[in-house]
């Protein structure tokens, strides 16, 4: 298996985002494959290609949230891997990937709104959660997590 991480266009993303973030409930007109930060200067995007195919994606926004006190922050949305190719180690190398180009944009933390059956993937990756769960709307119970990247 020969694995790639590169830097992607935020439209690389949308196809993968459709099909797996559908919201819940179906009726929802709620869109949940364009973030509105996606073009923004700092946002970056990343792809992890399995034999040239796009199997992975997440996205970085520079954005701070209030109930930690970092000053400068990433957050990490929309990340997926195609169900095939899940449990073989490729979201977690696309997330370390990120940690040095979230450094070179002078940010020490990275947070993110974790669906409650991901936080052992990110407990696993240093993740630390901060409060309780909590529920939105159109995507269901989500955990706030963050690792220091200092
Ligand atoms: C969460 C998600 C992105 C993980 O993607 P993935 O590519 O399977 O991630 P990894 O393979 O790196 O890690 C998944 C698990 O496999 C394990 N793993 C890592 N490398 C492995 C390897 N080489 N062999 C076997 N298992 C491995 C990890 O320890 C991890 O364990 P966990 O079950 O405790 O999380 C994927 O399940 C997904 O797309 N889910 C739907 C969307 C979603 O929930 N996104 C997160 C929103 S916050």
């Amino acid at each position: 298996m020969h694995m790639q991480v590169l830097r992607i266009h935020a439209q690389d993303a949308y196809p993968l985002r459709e099909k797996l973030f559908t919201p819940k409930g179906g009726q929802s007109q709620v869109d949940l494959s364009k973030f509105n930060k996606d073009m923004d200067d700092k946002t970056f995007h990343l792809g992890a290609f399995i034999d040239q195919v796009l199997v992975s994606v997440a996205s970085f926004y520079f954005s701070k949230h209030p109930d930690i006190s970092s000053p400068y922050q990433y957050q990490i949305r929309g990340l997926a891997t195609f169900p095939d190719y899940r449990n073989k180690g490729v979201a977690s190398t696309l997330v370390k990937t990120a940690y040095p180009i979230i450094t070179q944009n002078q940010a020490s933390l990275l947070w993110c709104s974790s669906r409650i059956d991901s936080v052992s993937f990110f407990i696993n990756l240093g993740f630390r959660p901060i409060g309780g769960p909590f529920e939105i709307i159109e995507v269901g119970q989500q955990q706030l997590m963050y690792k220091s990247l200092q």
